[in-house]
């Protein structure tokens, strides 16, 4: 089976989250199992950098509308994947990291144009209209930045059949009206029935209402964006579509993410000596010049913004600090969140480390040294962080949403031998604040303590049964009344 993985992010040439992270393990894990997956990802510079310097060509050349085009194949640098670029040097080759926003953290004014290109290159591509020697059976769409692909396939009569992934419901690629018309969509798509939503053109509707079979990243979140609270007014939508969705948990990449390898790491250790792990906290408070000292070191690593709780972590970094409590917080996001830890940085210098930007190496040092890794999300599809942290013996300390609380299992919830972290289910500070202390409380007994680390760093986190979970459904799309098999 013949697959197009379809995303605006992949790691480790450009990644602002954990898209990035799943679309390059994702992919892998299916090669790995006997499905033939190739990545498709807008041409940015240093993604065609990678490839000039990997000796890759362009394939083909056209012209689409005002923009020159052309596509390039090559391979995701660990080499086992296939990866085509869509080179569009008036629409990709932008200065700055992010594929999103310019250095001011503005969006790119053009968005709309741009991820509509990448649309309609993915579609021509999988309808065989780019005079390519490989076609796909699916094609597998990620968030709204490829919404419009199973809305362009919809009609054709020989298609393959699509699959489109929820990564996060929050980001719906939202544009006005002149945009759609700009675009030159035609009119019937702007209907509420299509791709409008509440006055503006909704990208990603167009995953919802058009392709064959939705997903999203855990059972959990699956549950929840078909109610109000969680369905960011596409809930009805949902609801309507519960037949073709389905909750499939993240796996992490296992070798990337592996405490006995790891190559950030200076010091490596592994569920045989959980205790060896106190050499990584004692680096990790050299490099971010914290104290050092054995009371608890808490991790945070993300996007400083709403959806990850920063309002809760915020209040409940001043009474821990005052018990002696440690934090190292890595992320970038909203200014006010930034210069809320700052100040709290400047404060509190010997105990609170913030680095502000993306640092890879940082992340993982963070999820080895830390002792509790928060993950206070007000939703969370999936999440990656509390897996990771979970591998790596730290207790990850979480709200019970989404994929967090498929993943994370409370010792008052749960049978001594799978409980490997802290949930609270109650949405405020205070919530959080009675998990932390109970994590606390748990810390002074260090044998439940060690069963919880043992649990979390021997579970199984792996793509290895979730990639296979896609392949049935890719099968089962295959083989069921799709378009493509007519
Ligand atoms: P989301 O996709 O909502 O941001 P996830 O938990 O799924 O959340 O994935 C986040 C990924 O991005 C993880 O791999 C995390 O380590 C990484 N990450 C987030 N912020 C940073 C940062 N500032 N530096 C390094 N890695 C980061
Ligand atoms: C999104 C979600 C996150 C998920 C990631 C990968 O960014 O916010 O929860 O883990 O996508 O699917």
């Amino acid at each position: 089976i013949r697959v197009l993985f379809a995303t605006s992010e992949v790691f480790p040439l450009v990644k602002t989250g954990g898209l990035g992270d799943v679309s390059a393990s994702l992919p892998k894990a299916l090669c790995r199992s006997g499905v033939d997956c190739q990545v498709l990802l807008p041409g940015y510079p240093q993604a065609i950098r990678a490839a000039r310097e990997a000796g890759a060509r362009r394939r083909v050349r056209f012209r689409l509308g005002q923009y020159d085009v052309a596509l390039w194949r090559t391979r995701l640098p660990d080499a086992t994947v296939t990866l085509w670029l869509v080179d569009c040097p008036a629409l990709f080759d932008r200065d700055g990291d992010s594929p999103y926003q310019d250095d001011q953290g503005r969006d790119w004014w053009d968005n709309a144009h741009r991820f509509h290109l990448f649309g309609r290159v993915g579609a021509m591509f999988a309808l065989g209209q780019l005079g390519l020697p490989w076609q796909p059976d699916v094609v597998h769409c990620n968030d709204w930045q490829t919404g419009l692909i199973p809305v362009l396939l919809a009609e054709s009569p020989h298609r393959p059949a699509s699959v489109f992934t929820i990564h996060n419901l929050a980001y719906q690629g939202l544009f006005s009206h002149e945009t759609f018309r700009a675009l030159g969509l035609p009119d019937h798509l702007w209907s509420l029935h299509s791709l409008e939503f509440h006055g503006q053109l909704s990208f990603i509707k167009g995953g919802l209402v058009y392709s064959d079979a939705i997903t999203t990243v855990s059972p959990g979140y699956a549950r929840e964006i078909q109610t109000l609270p969680f369905g960011y007014g596409l809930d009805g939508l949902l609801r309507y579509r519960s037949g073709q969705l389905h909750g499939i948990l993240n796996g992490i990449d296992d070798q990337l993410w592996d405490p006995q390898t790891d190559p950030w790491l200076d010091f490596h250790f592994g569920p045989a000596r959980p205790g060896d792990k106190e050499q990584c906290r004692v680096l990790l408070q050299r490099e971010l010049a914290l104290e050092a000292s054995a009371r608890p070191l808490f991790g945070f690593v993300g996007r400083l913004v709403e959806q990850k709780g920063l309002d809760w972590l915020l209040e409940v970094i001043p009474p821990l600090v005052n018990q002696g409590c440690q934090f190292a917080i890595l992320g970038s996001g909203e200014p006010r969140y930034q210069e809320a830890l700052r100040q709290m940085a400047r404060q509190w210098p010997e105990q609170l480390s913030l680095t502000l930007g993306y640092n890879e190496g940082l992340a993982h040092r963070i999820t080895a040294g830390a002792d509790l890794f928060l993950m206070p999300s007000r939703f969370e599809p999936c999440g990656l962080n509390q897996m990771y942290s979970l591998r790596y013996g730290t207790l990850p300390v979480v709200h019970g949403v989404g994929g967090l609380a498929d993943t994370v299992f409370d010792p008052t919830e749960t049978a001594p031998d799978r409980a490997n972290g802290f949930v609270f289910r109650n949405d405020s500070t205070q919530g959080l604040m009675t998990a932390i202390e109970r994590a606390l409380a748990t810390r002074s007994s260090i044998r439940t303590w060690r069963q919880l680390q043992h649990n979390g760093m021997t579970g199984d986190y792996s793509w290895k049964l979730r990639a296979g979970e896609y392949a049935r459904l890719y099968h089962h799309l295959m083989a069921s009344d799709c378009p493509a098999n007519d």
